[in-house]
């Protein structure tokens, strides 16, 4: 089936998808059971069931705190759960460390962005290979082992470095880039490994108008070519109109998932929100028609982000 057709496909078997925490997907590409993170008594994650559907772009919000970035370490082997198992794609990964999970096929990126301030764009790319031939000690030794490799490993990153817009800048150090730049250059790094599951921890913060748009396309395209999509974000009028499904964390537990405009007119999402944040904006479903006004709206407020760089926000 061509892809476009088997995404199609993946969008339909939501609609009659039970609108409760944990509702049962009909092609689960992750499945989350009893996953509970605790910091000194604080439920940071505490997730009884949750399903993630295949070949769709999946929202993860939740107010500050709610235990979404937590999710993520666990599900991506940079934190160890005190309970629970989740399977990818049929392969259980509970204790499995962060190095192999990206080699099943799901990576993530990080809310404060983790490239190497003083290697270069495209080291930083190269980085993101699945697998180095060279690192070993005896192929290390020997060129014709891992010359082609690495070749094929620089076209790689070169074409993405193309797709993103960021190939003028491969021998630019990564700690000169831009905010925005680096979201980029964290999402071309994710790809490196092929993944099928890519986990995007605030891909949107501190990134400037000019590239709101184009970060909000590359999104779309990586569902449109095939990847599932797991993001997390707190600008509503984006999650409103990339994501296919909504699952909203509040304090550690799912509290509610379904589309996007039934989630956010859901009086538990608006109360979980609104305990924890006063002005919270959660996007209004006449603007989404008028693309002219939503743009201009999340301009507005992608410029205003700009002036804090996540970069200084406290970990
Ligand atoms: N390493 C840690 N040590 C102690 N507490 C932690 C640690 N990591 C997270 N927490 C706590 O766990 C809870 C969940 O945090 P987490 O970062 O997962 O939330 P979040 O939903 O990603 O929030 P935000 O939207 O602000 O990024 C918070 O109470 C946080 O303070
Ligand atoms: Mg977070």
């Amino acid at each position: 089936m061509p892809v476009d057709e088997v995404v199609q496909q993946a969008r339909r078997d939501l609609a009659p998808v039970p609108r409760v925490p944990g509702a049962p997907k009909a092609d689960a590409m992750l499945v989350a059971d009893g996953v509970r993170r605790s910091f000194g008594g604080v439920n940071a994650v505490d997730v009884e069931h949750l399903e993630v559907q295949r070949h769709v772009i999946t929202a993860l919000i939740g107010p500050n705190g709610a235990g979404k970035t937590t999710f993520f370490n666990l599900m991506t082997g940079f934190d160890k759960p005190d309970a629970g198992r989740w399977d990818f794609d049929g392969t259980p990964l509970a204790g499995v460390a962060a190095s192999r999970v990206a080699k099943t096929g799901m990576v993530r990126t990080f809310q404060l962005t983790k490239a190497l301030a003083r290697m270069t764009v495209l080291d930083n790319m190269r980085l993101g290979a699945r697998s180095q031939p060279g690192e070993g000690l005896f192929t290390a030794l020997v060129k014709p082992l891992w010359a082609p490799r690495e070749r094929e490993i620089t076209d790689k990153a070169m074409t993405l470095l193309e797709r993103f817009k960021l190939d003028a800048k491969k021998d630019d150090f990564a700690g000169s880039l831009s905010g925005g730049q680096r979201k980029l250059l964290e999402m071309a790094r994710a790809l490196m490994s092929d993944p099928t599951l890519v986990m995007l921890d605030e891909p949107m913060a501190g990134v400037n108008p000019a590239l709101t748009q184009s970060l909000l396309g590359h999104i779309t395209d990586l569902r449109d070519t095939g990847t599932t999509v797991l993001f997390v974000e707190h600008d509503m009028h984006m999650v409103r109109h990339i994501s296919d499904w909504v699952v909203v964390m509040a304090q550690g537990q799912v509290v509610a998932e379904g589309p996007p405009s039934e989630v956010m007119a859901d009086q538990a999402v608006i109360d979980a929100y609104l305990g924890a944040h006063h002005d919270m904006d959660l996007g209004d479903d006449t603007l989404l028609d008028e693309g002219s006004v939503i743009d201009a709206e999340a301009d507005a407020e992608a410029a205003a982000e700009v002036t804090t760089s996540p970069e200084e926000k406290a970990p």
